[in-house]
């Protein structure tokens, strides 16, 4: 007798994870959070004291996930209430404020702390990290551009996005992307799908936009040393053409660290006999 196997309802399971958020104090870290979840802002600074707990569901494609949110104290202060949280975590939200330098620099910084806390065997290759360029409303003193910021996510593997927890621009796309970007993880077993790893870009691209960016004269733009000859400075301005020229780099940033390497060509051979 032939028997139909009884049907089996799709049902997903709904996920539980794990999110942090890290970055200096001030940066607006729990203004992003209350502006997803609560849909509202406050301008008033309420220093987050060691951290504030939250859970949340979210419905992400087909999924229903539910997050366990730690808002994390940016202020050096509360770095023994903090440090405990940083395992078993699958995502990030890493922010800084686009008018604070200091901000955006410090981001290695923590990056540094969670390394430090999860031991030698933690594992920062499976966890999705955002980074958010925050308040970009107020646009008078941004101090950090946005190929900058991108350039620093992206060549880690990180997500990036401009957000300001104030209009609500960036917020609801960054946190899709973010839940999304963690079932993907999930769903790979906890390992980063390797479709997300490639950035498109070189270390070596990204790391000639860095110093072309940081240098000090157009010799210093160049690599050469002040002093150089024509053909020096014309084999060093071939070699930087060559791994940024905007056809053949993708690196956010090229195309203006491209520009800066033409004008520096250009004001030194006007000097060089
Ligand atoms: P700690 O808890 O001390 O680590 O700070 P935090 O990073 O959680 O900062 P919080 O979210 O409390 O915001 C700090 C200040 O920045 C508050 O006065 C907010 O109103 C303000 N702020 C946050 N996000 C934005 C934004 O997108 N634009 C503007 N203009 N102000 C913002
Ligand atoms: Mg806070």
């Amino acid at each position: 007798m032939e028997t139909n196997p009884p049907k089996r309802k799709e049902t997903r399971k709904s996920l539980r994870v794990k999110v942090i958020s890290m970055g200096n104090a001030e940066v607006g870290k729990s203004c992003i959070i209350k502006r997803y979840c609560e849909k509202r802002f406050v301008s008033k600074y309420l220093a987050t004291i060691g951290i504030d707990y939250g859970v949340t569901k979210v419905q992400v494609r087909d999924r229903e996930i539910k997050v366990n949110i730690f808002d994390m104290a940016g202020h050096p202060f509360f770095y023994e209430v903090r440090n405990e949280f940083y395992k078993d975590t699958q995502g990030v939200i890493l922010v800084y404020d686009v008018g604070q330098k200091e901000s955006f620099d410090a981001l290695d910084t923590w990056l540094a702390e969670m390394k430090q806390e999860l031991g030698p065997h933690g594992n920062m290759e499976n966890i999705v990290f955002v980074v958010c360029a925050n308040k970009i409303d107020s646009t008078k003193h941004r101090s950090v551009d946005e190929s900058e910021g991108r350039l620093w996510a992206e060549s880690r593997g990180f997500l990036y996005f401009e957000t300001s927890a104030q209009t609500g621009e960036g917020i609801n796309e960054m946190f899709q992307t973010f839940y999304s970007a963690i079932i993907d993880l999930c769903d790979n077993g906890g390992k980063r799908p390797p479709s997300s790893m490639g950035v498109g870009f070189t270390k070596e691209q990204a790391d000639a936009i860095r110093r072309i960016r940081n240098s000090k004269d157009s010799w210093d733009m160049l690599g050469v040393k002040p002093g150089a000859t024509r053909d020096e400075v014309n084999k060093a301005y071939r070699k930087l053409a060559v791994l940024l020229h905007p056809d053949k780099c993708v690196a956010p940033g090229s195309e203006d660290a491209f520009k800066a390497v033409v004008n520096a060509r250009t004001a030194l051979l006007k000097n060089i006999k």
